[in-house]
């Protein structure tokens, strides 16, 4: 299995291209169900998670080809489909729900094992269901599959009020109502840029779909949808997570393709932290306003809220600040895990329920780590690159999941870091 070793000390300097983003990809992807003509995703990340979309994708029927150029992903669905999504594939990663609601709309039927928990918390699906099935959907839990059927074969349109503002529940339920007989609200819907992005592409393809960006959307179905070309929104959280290696590890660093509009509370938070962000023609560029950071305090929430994907991050940065710094977690409800593991570098954190109290020392210092999801795995290395000394993340198979080219990039702005296989 890879670790990452990373060695500790000197400032980080230049740029680092921002990929596009996984998430909105993830959500992208499954739109090729909702047409019999091609769907083209350009500025693609390489991702192992896009690797497992593609091979659910294709596994439904849906043709799907990676370009030469490693960023553009051809898909067609023009051919009968399969509507059983199997545990093999949905068990990797929990985006793979997001092909119900396309395949229900698509056929009228799916069958889509639910993903079951994973390391940051339950994460159930009943947001999705209880919308879909006021759109006249029956479905029921059998044998760890949900299977869904529209009655008279085809969804409606319905005004669903989510309780919490669900990414995926919004996704998959915006997808749903494309192809539905009649208008559906989604009302409390997430406003994440993710969204907009999907919203967009839909659009192109036919789909008439307003308010999205805000807490009410409304899609009045049509009879099809058509093919389109469509370029992925970066990926912010890539990008909010290389914004704080400057934070860290002293320097200059310019994101490009980097947006503020993507990160406006990250961005307050960094300001009070004392780290400047500057919009260039290119990008953002970043870097520490004196040596030192100062203590801050962050709660997640949904967009435009702080994101819960860059809380690890910044629990990293913050163990060095000086102060005492308070991270609510309101999102997920152990996504703490990367705390103990800061701890074996030197950092004092407690954690008590969804608050991590975070009181910065003068130092971390390397240690041999383990990384235990995606977003735990990337603050570890921020970590490293803070630390004196050397420090070894293990399990960074999660890293491939979303950050592409990781130390590539980080390698090109001076950063002493190595991929090694044992
Ligand atoms: C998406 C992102 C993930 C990010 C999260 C929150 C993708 C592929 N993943 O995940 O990186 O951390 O948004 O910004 O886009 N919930 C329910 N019932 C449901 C659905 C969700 O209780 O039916 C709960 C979840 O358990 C969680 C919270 O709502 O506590 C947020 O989940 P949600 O917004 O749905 O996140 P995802 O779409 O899974």
């Amino acid at each position: 299995m890879d670790s990452i070793l990373v060695r500790g000390g000197g400032p980080l300097n230049g740029q680092i291209p921002i990929a596009g983003a996984k998430n909105a990809c993830l959500a992208l992807m499954p739109a090729t169900l909702l047409s019999e003509e091609p769907l083209t995703l350009t500025n693609a990340p390489r991702l192992s998670d896009i690797k497992t979309m593609t091979e659910l994708l294709r596994s439904l029927g849906s043709e799907v080809a990676m370009m030469q150029d490693g960023k553009t992903l051809a898909m067609s669905c023009h051919s009968e489909i399969n509507t059983r999504a199997e545990y093999d594939i949905v068990r990797k990663m929990r985006a793979s729900n997001l092909v119900l609601g396309p395949l229900l709309a698509r056929e009228g039927v799916a069958e889509v094992s639910l993903p079951g928990g994973c390391a940051i918390g339950a994460r159930p699906m009943d947001i999705h269901t209880d919308g879909l099935t006021l759109m006249g959907a029956d479905i029921e839990l059998r044998d760890g599959y949900l299977h869904a059927k529209a009655q008279g074969g085809r969804l409606k349109g319905a005004v669903i009020d989510f309780p919490f503002a669900s990414v995926g529940a919004t996704e998959n339920i915006m997808m749903a109502a494309t192809l539905a007989k009649g208008t559906t609200v989604i009302n409390n819907a997430a406003r994440e840029p993710e969204i907009v992005d999907l919203a967009d592409c839909l659009r192109k393809m036919g789909a008439q779909i307003d308010g999205d960006g805000t807490s009410t959307i409304t899609i009045q179905g049509v009879d099809r949808l058509g093919g389109a070309t469509h370029p992925v929104v970066i990926d912010r959280i890539e990008l909010g997570t290389y914004m704080l290696a400057p934070a860290f590890c002293g320097g200059e660093i310019e994101c490009l393709g980097g947006r503020m509009d993507l990160l406006t509370s990250f961005c307050v938070k960094l300001d009070e932290a004392g780290i400047d962000v500057t919009e260039t023609d290119k990008g953002l560029k970043v870097k520490r306003r004196t040596d030192e950071i100062k203590a801050i305090n962050i709660t997640t929430e949904p967009f435009p809220g702080f994101p819960t994907d860059l809380q690890a991050q910044m629990m990293a940065v913050l163990c060095t600040a000086n102060g005492t710094s308070v991270l609510e977690e309101k999102i997920f409800e152990n996504r703490f895990m990367h705390a103990p593991e800061l701890v074996r570098m030197g950092a004092k954190i407690d954690v008590a329920g969804g608050t991590a109290t975070v009181t910065g020392v003068n130092k971390l210092k390397g240690a041999p780590v383990m990384a235990t999801d995606l977003r735990a795995s990337i603050s570890l290395i921020l970590a490293g690159l803070g630390a004196e000394g050397e420090t070894k993340v293990s399990r960074v198979y999660h890293l491939d999941r979303g950050y592409e080219k990781v130390v590539c990039k980080l390698q090109a702005v001076g950063a002493q870091i190595e991929r090694i296989s044992e």
